[in-house]
């Protein structure tokens, strides 16, 4: 059977296929039959046909920045790797995506290998999470990870410094995923975007996938990493993905949610005078006015 249409039978997944994909119009899921039998990777992302479409999209959404802004090889980042399904899932996409894209990657997930450490206070969610959480068999991990991804093990605020000096404009970061539950690691995860600005895309989409949790709000949990982010850079900045839902089909999807932006302000793209483009032109049909090339 198709992977997908096994994950969406599974028991724990049938509540949201219901309330998620059933209520789209059903013209939109007659159309999406047609598309898991014979569309295009990218029409599959558009429809949310992909395993993990909160990664397919980013990264897709990713490549396709790269390649408007000169970039051929990107970073990929998983914060919290678990039992590594996740970071699978990351290394599928990308190789479907350097197909669709021509764009490389290099993969990197990070983790404790030990599961979740000790939260520190309440601001962690203990009533949600305790240490040995998540448990990883790194040893079997490994031998399934492909040439193009790390497996980097160890607390956050110890492997990121040494991780960073290795990241260069060459494959800056393109998307990360952090999945690492408590308010204090999403924070020590969150200083990957803190480093000087060719290590990044001047936009870099990110999944957070911890900012639904009933008991998360703007004073706990990831929603507060996020919010000290903000205040204590005044360069960059973490924003949900502009207008995402009005620019999906599947409108009902959950995942849109967890996206988000790092806008990186301080990047030589985003600074005046560093640009040589297309002058952008815009026509005017009413009375004939018409420059001649396309809006850049
Ligand atoms: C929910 S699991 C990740 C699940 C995974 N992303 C997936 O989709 O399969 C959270 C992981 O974050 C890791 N983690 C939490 N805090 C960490 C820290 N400070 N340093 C390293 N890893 C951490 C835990 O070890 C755990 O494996």
């Amino acid at each position: 059977m198709n992977p997908l249409f096994k994950r969406i039978f599974r028991k724990d997944k049938l509540a949201r296929v219901a309330v998620e994909r059933l209520t789209e119009p059903l013209h939109i899921n007659l159309a999406s039959l047609f598309v898991a039998g014979f569309g295009s990777f990218r029409c599959k992302v558009d429809f949310d046909l992909v395993i993990r479409p909160q990664y397919a999209f980013p990264i897709l959404r990713a490549a396709d920045l790269a390649n408007e802004w000169g970039y051929k090889r990107l970073t990929l980042l998983e914060f919290g790797v678990a039992a590594g399904a996740g970071l699978l899932n990351i290394c599928r996409i990308a190789k479907q995506v350097t197909k669709v894209t021509g764009v490389e990657f290099r993969i990197v997930g990070f983790d404790t290998g030990t599961g979740m450490p000790e939260p520190v206070d309440y601001r962690d969610l203990p009533e949600a999470y305790a240490a040995g959480d998540f448990p990883m068999d790194s040893e079997r991990l490994r031998e399934n990870l492909p040439a193009n991804c790390e497996l980097i093990l160890g607390p956050i605020t110890e492997t990121l410094p040494v991780f960073l000096r290795t990241v260069g404009a060459d494959a800056p970061i393109g998307f990360a995923s952090i999945d690492v539950d408590y308010y204090s690691s999403a924070k020590d995860s969150l200083a990957v975007f803190a480093d000087s600005p060719e290590k990044y895309l001047p936009l870099v989409p990110v999944y957070l996938d911890d900012v639904g949790d009933i008991t998360v709000n703007p004073w706990v949990g990831e929603w507060l990493a996020v919010n000290e982010f903000n205040d204590e850079h005044a360069m960059r900045k973490i924003a949900p993905w502009n207008m995402l839902r009005a620019r999906r089909i599947c409108k009902n999807a959950k995942w849109i949610e967890h996206i988000y932006g790092v806008h990186v302000h301080d990047h030589a793209i985003r600074t005046p005078g560093t640009q040589t483009r297309t002058r952008r032109t815009a026509d005017n049909e009413f009375i004939g006015v018409s420059f001649g090339n396309k809006p850049a």
